[in-house]
């Protein structure tokens, strides 16, 4: 799968080890940055992420700050996204499930390497189930839509 990558200050370490675990699966990673611990403004690094994903030249996003919750707010503004914030196994399996998410979205400062690796193992290997999920996911379609 090709793969971007991006993080903050508060993410950088574990989009490094992130990394080196996709990189070991074979994946194609792209990483958007940043690059060092300095402090840096979360969007700068949600958006071209989101913009990878959603004009489809690379297949999936994850982006890390302290919480996730800047990173995830962020790239859910671009049309197309479907960017989810996990902490838990059973998140990261429904998520993919249930809302077919294109980008994750985790917190540096709420869950240790470990997790977050099985994370994103279990998102990366889950299908969209389709069905009903699907009629949903079109109501979302619509809101952006509405919303431009
Ligand atoms: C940076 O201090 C912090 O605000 C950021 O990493 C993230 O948690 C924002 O949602």
């Amino acid at each position: 799968m090709k793969i971007a990558l991006g993080a903050d200050h508060g993410g950088f370490q574990l989009k490094e080890e992130i990394k080196a675990m996709l990189q070991s699966m074979d994946h194609e990673v792209v990483d958007m940055g940043c690059d060092c611990e300095q402090s840096v403004d979360y969007p700068d690094y949600a958006l071209p992420v989101a913009e990878k994903v959603a004009s489809g030249e690379l297949d999936r996003g994850i982006l890390i700050c302290g919480t996730g919750i800047g990173m995830s707010i962020a790239a859910n503004k671009v049309k197309g996204v479907r960017c989810a914030l996990v902490h838990d196994l059973f998140s990261a399996k429904a998520t993919r499930e249930h809302n077919d998410s294109n980008v994750l979205a985790m917190g540096a400062r709420v869950i240790g390497p470990g997790v977050a690796q099985e994370i994103v193992k279990i998102w990366l290997g889950t299908e969209f189930t389709g069905g009903r999920h699907s009629q949903r996911l079109e109501k979302i379609g619509n809101i952006e839509a509405k919303h431009v």
